[in-house]
């Protein structure tokens, strides 16, 4: 079969997995899948519906909620009843419920054909927390990309000021801890290095040296060479 690769980039949050993975999917000229953003899009739709937080609803309020991502110029878009809602959703607190939300069985369930048909054609970089281990489990190359909690915190402190948010380092520490907690702990598809994963560590890297050890990786693999030509 002559499908062009799928990359996977899991780990937990604010290790860097956006950045990079639009990066890589630039060089490679791929398409880059944020999972993520389809759990924040259902977070963001259910609390305009005004969900109590009660779980055993949630199955039902799902049967209404129509999340798809849409190709638009070059980049994927994630769409909710129509309304683009790529920026709506990246608030910390849309963060916090969607890692909550995605707990839940009926959210992941309806989730799973939107990310294997944006897929579907191969060429493409999917980063979340089960990508390599349960949406594709047959990706060609697998990626677990971590950093400690302060340099998370940190990173995602500057990045948050840089946008004028008024927010506090030590918060949201305890929100990625937190996070963490719940990605990891959930009983459906938690968050677990894939056994056949490079591990990349970011703590002391620059985004650039973690996107050349990646490509490099990529290269190796022979995936690229044989289907493509070798990354420019
Ligand atoms: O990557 P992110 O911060 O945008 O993800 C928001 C939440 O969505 C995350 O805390 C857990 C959940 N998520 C998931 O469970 N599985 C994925 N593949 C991607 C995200």
């Amino acid at each position: 079969m002559n499908r062009r690769p799928v990359i996977t980039i899991d780990g937990p949050a604010g290790a860097g997995k956006s950045t990079i993975s639009r990066l890589l999917a630039e060089r490679l000229s791929f398409i880059y899948l944020d999972t993520g953003a389809l759990y924040r899009a259902v977070a963001l739709r259910l609390r305009s519906q005004g969900w109590d937080g009660r779980e055993d609803r949630l199955a039902a309020l799902c049967r209404n909620i129509r999340v798809e991502m849409r190709k638009v110029g070059d980049r994927l878009r994630v769409f909710t009843e129509g309304d683009d809602v790529t920026e709506k959703i990246r608030s910390e607190e849309i963060g916090l419920q969607a890692s909550r939300v995605s707990a839940v069985p009926a959210v992941r369930e309806m989730l799973l054909s939107v990310q294997r048909e944006a897929a579907a054609g191969g060429g493409v970089v999917a980063e979340g927390r089960d990508m390599g281990s349960v949406v594709f489990p047959d990706a060609e190359v697998k990626f677990f990309l971590d950093a400690s909690v302060e340099e998370r915190a940190k990173r995602r402190y500057l990045e948050l000021t840089a946008k004028g948010d008024a927010v506090r380092q030590r918060d949201i520490e305890e929100d990625l801890l937190l996070r963490d907690r719940q990605d990891r702990g959930r009983s459906i598809a938690p968050l677990v290095c894939p056994p056949d994963a490079v591990i990349i560590d970011s703590t002391d890297k620059t985004i650039s040296q973690v996107v050349d050890i990646m490509l490099s990786a990529i290269n190796k693999s022979g995936h690229l060479c044989r289907l493509h030509n070798k990354y420019p």
